[in-house]
């Protein structure tokens, strides 16, 4: 008999599901350094800068919120920009967007060398030389056009999500503001001086001291911070940085030596409403905006965890897990590929054959999921559970070459929602199948690699919004008839 994974929860601290939304967003933050291609604990560390430099200028203390998760989730909208930015440069999106933080890129008619040497490094880096030069130079003459479409892209997404979250208008526009310069020469609407909200302002500065610090340390940070005072940055916070500099006040537990987790319980110690807790519907709203920053990361996906959440939500219902379980499986299906914000959008769009290289990136996703939200208390389970959602029954999958015993109910589920989930849309390499092809391909997994109760499970579900059709001879499970009238892709009405 399969067994479900409900014993994790017997160990648990968060047995009641207690936990604060600090606790939450910054262990999820995580995940958002790795869209940015930034060192692991950024937003933390920004968030750390930001607070002291707030304490330091004396920001009121009923901003001081706002300015917390502005600090967190201010990459929140991060991830949908990167199929653009992949399409730009020809190259690996998540170290172009590294490096170009340590440029200056509002001069696209005098770059710096050092600009143009991570140019030639990065961009379409198996061309010849005459075609990375043209691009190079194309780059250069789109420029502000460029900059201005993906900031705008990323402010407004990260804006609408932190909106979404709860957050408020302050955080909101902080995010939306995040990358406007002090003499109006930042995106998206060359906002100057104060007309830029002062939360954003803070922002700004805090995660420019920890690229640079991070990057070449201390000194460099805040000889660049002041170098930028009055053009990219407000003189008064520049001030206030320099001020905690000098007294040696401002890198306490921001050290790339320090432990992730050592400077994440610093950043909870700064949260201003730390007693407050959340509720589970608080809970899964978080999951479905990170679900969406998932999504957004490529237009191949950009309503995959969605979809595979509706599927493994139907599954879970049909088969008669407790709602508390239902409710579980769907929180492993919205996040289950939260890992994959590490790939590359060079890898993730590519059309042609990935290399072993770049194969190795796709197979640590599911692992990165699983350690990403295994420091949310109350997701234990949903780790697990996240982190085996490519295995495979007869041992075939990734990354654990795990094997049918190994593999819990919740598990077979979020694996049979997410194949259903991928064959049901658009791929680099293919178009979306029919819903007949879909059953046809899945048959052929069933019983070795994939679990034919799930299955049943999902058929019944997809059959009650279709009409009848004959089911391919390669299944011999005995499920219900369905359609190949319509293409399956929104889920979400069969899921409730
Ligand atoms: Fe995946
Ligand atoms: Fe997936």
């Amino acid at each position: 008999m399969i067994q479900t994974s409900s014993t994790f929860l017997q160990d648990s601290q968060y047995l009641d599901g207690s936990i604060s939304l600090s606790e939450v967003i910054s262990a999820l933050s995580f995940a958002l350094d790795l869209t940015e291609g930034a060192v692991q604990g950024h937003a933390l560390r920004s968030c750390l800068l930001g607070m002291r430099i707030a304490e330091e200028a004396q920001l009121p203390s009923n901003l001081r919120s706002s300015l917390y998760y502005a600090l967190l989730l201010k990459d929140v909208g991060c991830s949908s920009n990167a199929t653009r930015l992949c399409q730009i440069v020809g190259g690996d999106d998540r170290a172009v967007k590294a490096g170009v933080k340590f440029e200056d890129w509002t001069k696209p008619h005098k770059p710096s060398l050092s600009t143009l040497r991570l140019l030639w490094s990065k961009v379409l880096p198996e061309a010849g030389h005459a075609a990375r030069a043209a691009r190079i130079v194309r780059i250069g003459v789109t420029q502000h056009k460029n900059n201005e479409e993906m900031i705008k892209l990323r402010c407004d997404r990260g804006a609408s999500i932190v909106t979404k979250l709860g957050m408020g208008r302050s955080a909101a526009e902080a995010v939306r503001s995040l990358d406007e310069h002090w003499n109006g020469s930042g995106y998206p609407r060359r906002a100057k001086g104060e007309q830029i909200p002062l939360l954003a302002r803070i922002c700004a500065v805090a995660q420019h001291l920890d690229v640079f610090f991070t990057g070449r340390g201390a000194e460099a940070a805040i000889q660049t911070l002041q170098e930028r005072s009055g053009t990219w940055f407000d003189p008064e916070l520049v001030r206030a940085a320099t001020s905690l500099h000098r007294r040696d006040a401002l890198w306490d537990n921001c050290s790339a030596n320090e432990s992730p987790e050592d400077t994440r319980r610093a950043a909870l110690d700064l949260d201003p409403a730390r007693r407050q807790q959340l509720g589970a519907t608080q809970i899964d709203l978080i999951c479905e905006a990170f679900a969406e920053v998932v999504d957004a990361k490529s237009h191949f996906t950009f309503c995959h965890s969605i979809g595979v959440a509706d599927a493994a939500f139907a599954i879970a219902r049909k088969i008669g897990l407790s709602e508390d379980r239902v409710q579980m499986v769907r929180r492993a299906a919205l996040l289950h590929d939260i890992g994959k914000l590490s790939v590359s959008n060079s890898i993730l769009d590519k059309q042609g054959k990935l290399t072993e290289e770049e194969w190795k990136s796709v197979y640590e996703h599911p692992g990165l999921s699983r350690r990403i939200l295994e420091r949310v208390g109350p997701l234990q389970e949903v780790a697990v559970i996240a982190g085996e959602h490519h295995e495979k029954l007869d041992g075939t999958g990734y990354p654990n070459r795990l094997r049918a015993q190994d593999l819990s109910l919740e598990s077979r589920i979020i694996a049979v929602a997410d194949v259903y989930g991928s064959l049901s849309e658009d791929r680099p390499y293919r178009a979306a199948l029919e819903l007949d092809q879909i059953v046809s391909i899945m048959g052929k997994l069933i019983p070795y690699k994939l679990d034919s109760d799930c299955f049943d499970a999902l058929l019944s579900a997809v059959s009650g919004q279709r009409e009848v059709v004959a089911l391919p001879s390669m299944y011999s499970g005995g499920h219900p008839p369905v359609s190949t009238q319509t293409r399956p892709i929104n889920t979400a009405r069969w899921a409730v």
